[in-house]
């Protein structure tokens, strides 16, 4: 027979190039000349048949053997170069993720916004709902149905806002949200427990405590037997709910459309350890004429309202001490509520 080949050389120097094969297409090369179909050690594990017996054994072991081990190196190669193969079609086809893109700012309540959301929470919480009007009004709800008959110096042109209309049918914009409390009683029954946030408008001039549109947090309930008891103690609970505990100051006032009336103040410490009393609201015991205004029986019903200055509220709730900023819609200042 011819020689027995030398498998182990055969392993060496297939192993050897299949180290070198840098590509796939050299892998192939070399899988196909050391174990395709036409390669030596192929042909000869082919042919075992035809050897003489004593060498069927050796060359079988020793062929099987040759070709595993080249098999197993092929396989890992293969493993590596596609992995390589791989990881370059990745890296030509990679998005560039380390650009700044584009900063997307979230937006966040205004102070004044966050502030009356509490207050209605507050209210609700003690069985009030929350009504609604509008800012353009006529004379007769701003005004008359709330005891403030024409000459009246709160109606005068310095302070109101006059959009049309002659002296007994003025349209204008609403100085305060006690109309809310006509339209609620002229469409509901009593008893009636509501507060109305608003937007209201003067004309003051700017400065660091006026605004000629600011808030007001409107308050009126109605029922049998309400006393002024019941008027301070829903103020003081409220106040006291939404600043902490601090001293409320009830002091006698007047508006026309409550008797008696009074003005509501906390104490207040500026950023200069100094305490004062801060106004936050008028209220009072709901006038007579005001029930007889929109129908309710005077006889039957008694009732409180309040108006709170909410912007007032907000300023003292976070130590602000001038109302402009409220409104100038800077964002270093603004940022600080988000
Ligand atoms: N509307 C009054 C004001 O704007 C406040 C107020 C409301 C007073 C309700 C009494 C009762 O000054």
């Amino acid at each position: 027979m011819s020689e027995i080949p030398d498998f182990q050389a055969i392993a060496d120097e297939a192993v050897a190039s299949i180290a070198a094969a840098d590509d796939l297409n050299a892998l192939e090369q070399a899988r196909v000349r050391f174990v395709g179909r036409k390669a030596p050690l192929t042909e000869v594990l082919g042919s075992i048949g035809s050897l003489p017996s004593r060498d069927r054994g050796r060359v079988g072991k020793e062929g099987n053997a040759a070709r595993k081990a080249i098999e197993a190196a092929l396989d890992s190669r293969h493993a590596m170069l596609e992995g390589e193969a791989m990881g370059s079609a990745l890296l030509a086809d990679r998005a560039d993720v380390t650009l700044p893109g584009d900063h997307f700012a979230l937006g966040a309540l205004h102070p004044i916004t966050q502030v009356r959301l509490e207050v209605e929470e507050i209210f609700l919480g003690m069985g009030f709902s929350v009504a609604d009007g509008p800012e353009i009004e006529t004379g007769f709800n701003n005004f008359t149905a709330l005891n403030t008959p024409d000459g009246h110096p709160a109606r005068s042109e310095s302070d109101t806002f006059f959009i049309a209309g002659g002296e007994h049918d003025e349209v204008l914009l609403r100085t305060q949200t006690s109309p809310v409390q006509i339209r609620t009683m002229q469409t509901t029954e009593p008893p009636v427990y509501v507060i109305a946030p608003g937007t209201v408008y003067r004309r003051d001039d700017v400065d660091a405590t006026h605004s000629p549109m600011f808030h007001q947090v409107e308050g009126l309930a109605v029922d049998e037997g309400l006393s002024f008891a019941n008027l301070k103690g829903t103020i003081t609970y409220f106040l006291q709910q939404l600043l902490g505990d601090r001293d409320v100051r009830v002091i006698p006032h007047f508006f026309p459309f409550t008797e008696p009336s009074v003005d509501v103040s906390v104490a207040w410490t500026d950023r200069h350890g100094r305490t004062d009393w801060l106004e936050v609201a008028g209220a009072g015991m709901v006038d007579p004429n005001v029930f007889a205004n929109v129908g309710y029986d005077p006889e039957r019903w008694t009732g409180f309202a309040f108006g709170f200055g909410l912007d007032r509220i907000a300023m003292i709730r976070h130590q602000i001490s001038d109302i402009r900023l409220l409104y100038e819609g800077d964002l270093r200042f603004l940022e600080q509520f988000s």
